[in-house]
């Protein structure tokens, strides 16, 4: 898996640099090829010549730079993947900020390929919200962290701000690339967030739906290797995947109209957006005066997104839905998964803390067409997201 796969290994300064000279050694013995970037304070803890030797490479650093000119835009092209291991709090802070002092920084910000990094640090530098913050905004770049003490999970130990073992990050290198094979060649579309309908030129009918869940699951798809359509009403975020084509809507019927062209060449079908159910019978052209005490508009129905192409689903194609309850939920669900023809149905409940619509957590059941019935714990939404691709990957028909 791991055969001609070039990867960069960057190694910042930390205690935990002596075990990059061992992660090199594995990589190698993997077959890769590995070209080593290290800071100085790096080669306070391991020597470039132990590094070079290793990778048998040169070693880019800052000293070697000042000696001789290299091409960090080169290096950042040439590689399929960059691990930074270990990664310090210091480098984590600039890596969320984009801060280019030395070559490794230089490198990152060039590199066009994937990247992980494993943290070490010692559990108070860990456990500040500085630093937290900091490694969500490196989440929300895509990137992918080997959690500390990653390791000593299954020893039962505990491992707060320790770098996982040369051995499990090549193992997660390793799961890496085989789960990025496993949407590949596969059309993914999604819809996500909320739709708002106008009123007149200034105001709307919506719902607090932020898109996030979509974003997520789009996010989880292209990095299986999907190619995915997110089809997304008013929303904040943006992608960074170049695996994720974004188109943006505003209306319900927009909406539509992007999903109609894009689902019949779609192998997966993920229905996430809160879609308004009505929509305002006439928008007036100009800003509505306030005249009378009371006012009403008069609504009506908007087409069911989900429901309209389900009739047309064909026989190759998985269609999930999403249904947000707040009572009997389980029951509304299974009616909604028939209604609508699909294969399988994510509840969440609004009863359920931390779930649903202006969280950053979820908490979930799927309910598929065969009558199973799965329930998680509370999850970040993109570990939720992992877990809908998962049940994808192993849902037969
Ligand atoms: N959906 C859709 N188009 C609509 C309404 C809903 O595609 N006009 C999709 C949603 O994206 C979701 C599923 O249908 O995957 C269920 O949405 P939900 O709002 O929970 O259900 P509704 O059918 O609108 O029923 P109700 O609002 O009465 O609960």
């Amino acid at each position: 898996m791991l055969k001609g796969k070039k990867i960069i290994l960057a190694v910042t300064g930390s205690i935990a640099a002596y075990k990059s000279a061992l992660l090199c050694r594995e990589l190698i013995k993997a077959g890769c090829e590995v070209k080593v970037v290290m800071t100085d304070a790096a080669q306070h803890f391991v020597s470039a010549l132990t590094m070079s030797t290793l990778s048998a490479n040169t070693v880019y650093s800052d000293w070697e730079n000042g000696k001789s000119w290299t091409n960090h835009v080169d290096l950042g092209l040439w590689a399929d993947l960059m691990i930074i291991a270990p990664a310090t709090a210091n480098t984590i802070a600039k890596m969320a900020q984009g801060q280019c002092d030395n070559m490794l920084m230089a490198t990152y910000l060039s590199a066009k390929c994937p990247v992980i990094f494993a943290p070490a640090m010692d559990r108070d530098m860990w456990i500040h919200s500085a630093t937290q913050h900091n490694i969500r905004t490196l989440l929300s770049y895509g990137h992918r962290m080997i959690p500390v003490g990653y390791g000593f999970l299954a020893s039962g130990l505990t491992g707060d701000g320790r770098m996982a073992e040369p051995a499990e990050i090549v193992q997660y290198v390793t799961d890496f690339y085989t789960e990025s094979l496993a949407l590949a060649g596969k059309k993914i579309m999604i819809t996500a967030g909320p739709t708002y309908e106008a009123i007149d030129p200034v105001r709307f009918i919506g719902n607090y739906s932020s898109g996030k869940m979509g974003y997520e699951l789009a996010q989880v798809c292209a990095e299986h290797g999907g190619e995915v359509v997110l089809i997304s009403g008013p929303s904040k975020l943006t992608v960074t995947h170049s695996n994720i084509k974004l188109i943006r809507v505003i209306s319900a019927q927009e909406m539509y109209q992007a999903a109609d062209v894009v689902f019949d060449t779609s192998d997966f079908v993920i229905f996430a957006a809160a879609v308004a159910d009505y929509r305002p019978e006439h928008v007036a052209p100009n800003k509505i005066k306030k005249k009378e005490d009371n006012f009403s508009i008069s609504l009506v129905k908007n087409i069911d997104i989900a429901a309209t192409l389900g009739k047309r689903k064909k026989e190759n194609q998985l269609m999930v839905g999403f249904a947000l309850e707040t009572d009997n939920e389980i029951s509304h669900a299974i009616q909604k998964l028939h209604k609508k023809n699909m294969d399988f149905i994510v509840l969440n409940s609004l009863n359920d803390p931390g779930a649903g619509f202006m969280h950053d957590t979820n908490k979930i059941t799927i309910i598929d067409n065969k009558g199973n019935e799965v329930s998680y714990g509370l999850k970040n939404k993109r570990d939720v997201a992992g877990d809908i691709v998962d049940y994808i990957l192993k849902f037969k028909k």
